[in-house]
């Protein structure tokens, strides 16, 4: 491709992101309730600030996950074949999956993620850390198929989803995550996933409440995203951030709460608020061993091992391919 090329290609990249989060946007606020999909929280601001929620004293699924993979490298190790690809679904920061590259001997590394620019800086650090290291970048949507960079096709693949992502899913979308993974990894696969747990609501609450009021602005920050990307007016002070903790869902919801009747206008459209109606902009389910070893089975694999830290905080599951 020449450099005009490119360029065009790039820019159009970037118009059809951004009418995919217009559409998006426009859609989630005309329903009853109003929501907003929490995959739009990662604009630069929101990683970061995502990253500072991780360091949180309240926060314990990223510490408590790395205890685990920390604790079971040397049995995680033992039931991963030699010179398999790794592919990672998302590819947030590199700790966790350092933490793999550094027990187990894999061929190759496929780290998957929508975001281009950060998966090649990402990659780039990666191969300077681990020189003899294949590494494979695809710039794709990872909840819908995608094909495997040829150059792994013919190693044994180990699929890793850390960070309990797969709690923003529905349960019905989480199923369908699994079966495409599935599907994608091919019929030997193994699959390393974090999972958080059912716990104490006060633990939960606090852990989406915390003091600092780093997930308040985390929340926020999507009003502010949509203000500048698609010339919104939202008044970030005229909303508050509430987490609640759905028993009955076995869910973290989080909300943005209108302090005041009023409206707002995104793209020549106005979108009326009541005081006191919310914004559903996130659910984080939370699972217990037997309800999630429930729906691996449900969702084409077998549960080989399952490991949480000392307080059963968090989980994480090697999973295999049923046949
Ligand atoms: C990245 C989806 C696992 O649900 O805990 C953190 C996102 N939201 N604080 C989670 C999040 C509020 C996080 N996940």
């Amino acid at each position: 491709m020449n450099v005009h090329a490119a360029a065009l290609a790039k820019a159009h990249r970037f118009d059809e992101q951004t009418s995919t989060f217009a559409c998006d946007v426009i859609g989630d606020l005309s329903q009853t309730p109003k929501r907003l999909s929490p995959k739009y929280f990662y604009d630069a601001t929101g990683s970061e600030l995502f990253e500072q929620i991780t360091l949180l004293p309240e926060y314990y699924p990223t510490r408590t996950e790395l205890g685990i993979l920390r604790a079971r490298g040397r049995e995680i190790s033992a039931i991963i074949p030699k010179g398999a690809a790794l592919v990672e679904f998302g590819a947030g920061a590199t700790t966790k999956v350092r933490r793999l590259l550094n027990i187990c001997a894999f061929g190759a590394y496929v780290p998957v993620d929508i975001s281009g620019d950060f998966l090649n800086a990402q990659a780039d650090a990666l191969r300077k850390d681990f020189p003899d290291l294949d590494v494979h970048p695809v710039a794709a949507d990872f909840t819908a198929p995608f094909a495997l960079p040829d150059a792994v096709k013919a190693m044994p693949k180990v699929g890793f989803f850390p960070g309990s992502t797969l709690g923003n899913f529905e349960p019905h979308e989480a199923c369908r995550f699994l079966r495409s993974a599935r599907d994608i990894l091919g019929k030997d696969a193994q699959m390393v996933i974090g999972v958080d747990l059912e716990k104490d609501e006060r633990v939960l609450y606090e852990a989406y409440n915390d003091a600092a009021g780093v997930t308040a602005r985390f929340n926020l920050n999507v009003l502010e995203r949509i203000n500048r990307e698609l010339g919104g007016n939202f008044d970030l002070s005229a909303f508050t951030h509430r987490a609640i903790y759905n028993r009955d869902r076995h869910r973290i919801e989080m909300h943005l709460i209108s302090r005041k009747t009023q409206s707002v206008r995104i793209l020549g459209r106005s979108f009326s608020f009541r005081a006191g109606e919310t914004i559903h902009t996130e659910s984080s389910y939370k699972y217990s061993l037997d309800r999630f070893t429930a729906l691996a089975r449900g969702s084409g694999w077998k549960t080989r091992e399952s490991w949480t830290d000392d307080n059963s905080m968090f989980s994480v599951h090697a999973l295999a391919a049923a046949d």
